[in-house]
């Protein structure tokens, strides 16, 4: 069945709780990042940087990234959320013109649609973060939805956020981490993970997780960053692009699409719809080379200069021009160059099923 007709079996008169609140316009990325540039220029970002490289090496040497996820989104959770709105999410427009924050919204509609919420369900966000696409899919289906986020700040953020939308009945965030969770076994009707999957060296411990607390015939949709088909690990100007790109977001080795599908199967949950949504005209990182300024900027040897000049002047404080280059900058840079290259791609739509 195709996607648009499968999205359909959530019925838009299902029972809506709260009054959508508007999400954040995050149209404008290049404000935001001026934004973010203002926001750091008053902390001091060496020891951060310097934390996350020492962790960063010890979890590729140990092949596990707990330590440095949890240290990279105790600051960047908060930056995420002040600028960006409800999350940092590649959604690819479904027509010129359309809005990111409109694009982004209609993703979440169709996890929420795949996964068949409706009020009587229960489902899981696997690596909620601030919780904003589980906030949307509460309203919108009905459902109760518990959250599972490594950060404690991520945690008490999520959970005050839920409040302040009066969602508390509905919704929940706990600590913990989804390679073992605390809940009981088959406690959740679906499970949703969106740009987390990414997090997990070994794919099958968490997804062995997801099977257990799955209900029998209960469903996880996952919208993944990963390795597009494109990509060959045997080229080193792409393996070097992506390994560069995992440094700056604290992960560890990004996965394929087809790795993730047979990992998937060997822990039992069977892929019933394997789509990109850049299959399209339009794609996944299109919002972010729409104004030519900020590819620019993001690339840009003079701006990176200017940091470090205005860095030894003190404009700026010690550490920034470095932190904006791999954490802000970097990122950015590296995802417009996966995207444009093909060899990365962030809006791969998976949906897997447990056995009857
Ligand atoms: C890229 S963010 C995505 C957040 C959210 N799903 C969204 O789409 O906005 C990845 C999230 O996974 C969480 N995470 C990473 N490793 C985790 C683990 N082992 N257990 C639970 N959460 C984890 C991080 O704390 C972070 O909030």
């Amino acid at each position: 069945m195709a996607i648009d007709q499968q999205a359909q079996l959530n019925p838009s008169g299902m029972s809506v709780q709260q009054e959508p609140k508007k999400l954040k316009s995050i149209d404008n990325l290049l404000s935001s990042y001026l934004r973010i540039f203002r926001e750091f220029r008053r902390r001091d970002l060496i020891e951060f940087c310097e934390q996350h490289e020492a962790m960063y090496r010890e979890a590729l040497h140990h092949q596990d990234h707990l330590a440095v996820t949890k240290h990279y989104y105790g600051l960047m959770a908060d930056v995420i959320e002040t600028y960006y709105g409800d999350g940092w999410h590649f959604c690819p427009p479904e027509f010129k013109g359309q809005s990111r924050e409109d694009a982004t919204a209609r993703m979440y509609d169709r996890v929420s649609g795949l996964l068949q919420l409706n009020p009587e369900k229960h489902a899981l966000d696997l690596g909620c973060g601030v919780g904003g696409m589980l906030r949307h899919v509460a309203r919108q289906s009905g459902a109760k939805i518990t959250g599972i986020t490594l950060g404690e700040n991520e945690v008490q953020q999520a959970n005050q956020l839920i409040g302040a939308e009066g969602l508390s009945e509905q919704c929940h965030v706990v600590q913990g981490d989804s390679q073992a969770m605390p809940f009981e076994s088959e406690s959740f009707e679906g499970v949703f993970a969106v740009y987390a999957l990414k997090y997990y060296p070994d794919l099958s411990r968490v997804l062995s997780e997801i099977h257990r607390v799955l209900k029998p015939g209960g469903r996880l949709v996952a919208y993944c960053l990963c390795k597009s088909r494109k990509y060959d690990d045997n080229q080193p100007e792409q393996r070097k692009l992506l390994n560069d790109f995992e440094y700056s977001t604290a992960m560890p080795p990004l996965h394929t699409v087809d790795g993730t599908i047979k990992t998937a199967a060997d822990a039992g949950l069977t892929c019933v719809f394997d789509e990109d949504l850049s299959d399209g005209p339009l794609n996944w990182y299109s919002y972010w080379v729409s104004n030519p300024l900020l590819p620019w900027m993001v690339s840009s040897r003079f701006v990176y200069g200017l940091a470090r000049s205005a860095e030894a002047v003190r404009i700026l404080p010690r550490g920034f021009a470095r932190f904006n280059d791999t954490f802000l900058a970097g990122t950015l840079r590296h995802i417009i160059r996966g995207g444009k290259t093909g060899v990365l791609t962030g809006s791969a739509l998976l949906t897997f099923e447990k056995r009857r």
